[in-house]
């Protein structure tokens, strides 16, 4: 059997160089941001992070589902070389380039829609909700939408106002942007009418229809709902297989438009190209970012042509779609298509098989969800009552990163396992055994 030699500490955490950073960061750096842990990175490759002191450590955060084709893969930085030594910017919003339309044709292929499509760039995935959001409202020129709750779509304040993930981004910035009616999403771990698969037959949706439509919202005023295929920041929720084509259906029967948010499902990471793939629904409008570009960065918002009818001057952005980012996310797409995201499928069975075995020795993991390498688990101190492992989930992640893998939560009490699309299964062994272990100290 292949061994791995990672993770591998030389110093102690954080060691000498890294803690002269982290005090330099201390002292000039946003207190906004969420470290979980002193991580300072010097090196990446593939799944292997190495620091600032020479340690190193198994990535299952992928720098939160952005490095999907593995830490600086040698065929992505070659692209990114060859382009940066020809130029680097020179505004596609009022000049050519041929990356730009090359990346929208692919986008365009990939998506393996019957109707033709239309690309934006922005450099974010807020940019590209923000730009969906407005989109919604100058196509169809209704004033509302509805998002769902858990949702997480970005923080500037279109996207703010759309998201429903936790307090701490809400907190003190109000108000938001006006029109959204956040409803419930379907979870069925938690599910939020006490209903059961598949009995309860997508009441979750049914609602909406039957409750508030009669009663809240009008719905030919609703230009569109904004829902992520699988949730994210929120837990990495899988809903019932029908959820999306109900929801779709629901929209139909209103001219509502159906704008899937790929930014972190996307990019092969669920074994399709786009989550909503496994569902079955085509959007009328699509979103990306995180994964596309392996690392740098790019906000894409792709809608069917006809929907796309803004005209010059009415949305742009100066960087957006930066040739850099462009020729990144052409060989990210390569990469893609010619071998990770097999990969990601087969992978991401094998760590579902291999955490539900899990499951059976630990009793913190309530429920083992996900789709490909879009994997989560969460943590419950009784499993009857499905009590929420806030605390222990936090020290999961600081444990796990003692011992050498980086780990992300996603909720109040999940986590996220999120390996680069090219991760090996003694990788994955790896990452599992250390799970392992952690759980087992929580469980003491
Ligand atoms: C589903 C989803 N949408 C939007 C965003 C926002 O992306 P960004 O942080 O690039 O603005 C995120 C980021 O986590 C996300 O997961």
């Amino acid at each position: 059997m292949e061994t791995i030699d990672y993770p591998h500490f030389v110093t102690e955490i954080p060691g000498p160089k890294a803690r002269k950073i982290l005090a330099q960061d201390e002292k000039y750096i946003s207190p906004s941001y969420t470290r979980s842990y002193p991580l300072v990175i010097e090196k990446g490759e593939g799944v292997v992070v190495t620091d600032v002191d020479g340690n190193r450590f198994l990535d299952f955060t992928s720098g939160i589902a952005v490095c999907s084709t593995g830490h600086s893969h040698p065929a992505v930085v070659e692209a990114i070389r060859r382009q940066a030594g020809k130029f680097l910017h020179m505004s596609g919003t009022d000049f050519y380039y041929e990356a730009q339309s090359t990346l929208a044709e692919k986008i365009c292929r990939i998506a393996g829609f019957r109707e033709e499509l239309r690309v934006f760039y922005g450099n974010s995935g807020a940019e590209a909700i923000e730009a969906a959001l407005k989109l919604v409202r100058y196509h169809s020129r209704r004033p509302l939408v509805l998002s769902f709750m858990g949702a997480f779509h970005g923080r500037t304040m279109g996207a703010l106002s759309l998201s429903a993930s936790k307090m701490v981004h809400e907190k003190g910035f109000a108000p938001l942007v006006p029109g959204v009616t956040h409803v419930p999403y379907g979870y069925c771990y938690r599910c939020p009418y006490n209903l059961t698969y598949p009995e309860c037959d997508i009441h979750c949706v049914k609602w909406i229809k039957d409750d508030l439509f009669k009663r809240v919202i009008p719905p030919e005023e609703v230009a569109a709902v904004f829902v992520e295929p699988i949730q994210g920041e929120g837990g990495y929720v899988v809903p019932p297989p029908e959820f999306h084509k109900r929801l779709q259906s629901l929209c139909q029967e209103y001219g509502i438009l159906y704008v899937a948010d790929e930014i972190q499902s996307g990019m092969g990471r669920t074994g399709k190209m786009f989550a909503f793939q496994n569902f079955g629904v085509e959007p009328d409008l699509f979103t990306l970012a995180k994964g596309i570009a392996s690392g740098m960065p790019l906000g894409v918002m792709v809608a069917k042509k006809e929907i796309m009818n803004w005209g010059p001057g009415s949305h742009a952005s100066t960087f957006g779609g930066n040739p850099v980012s462009c020729e990144a996310a052409i060989a990210t797409i390569d990469l893609i298509e010619n071998g990770l995201m097999q990969n990601a499928a087969v992978m991401g069975a094998y760590l579902m098989e291999q955490l539900r075995e899990l499951q059976k020795s630990h009793r913190l993991i309530g429920d083992v969800r996900g789709m490909g390498l879009m994997v989560g688990i969460e943590l419950v101190t009784d499993r009857e009552k499905k009590t929420k492992a806030i605390e222990e989930r936090n020290r999961a992640v600081q444990l796990a990163f003692d011992r050498g893998l980086l780990l992300l939560g996603c909720g109040e009490n999940s986590l996220r396992l999120i390996p680069a699309l090219l991760v090996s299964r003694p990788e994955i062994d790896k990452g599992l055994s250390i799970l392992d272990e952690v759980l087992t100290e929580l469980e003491k």
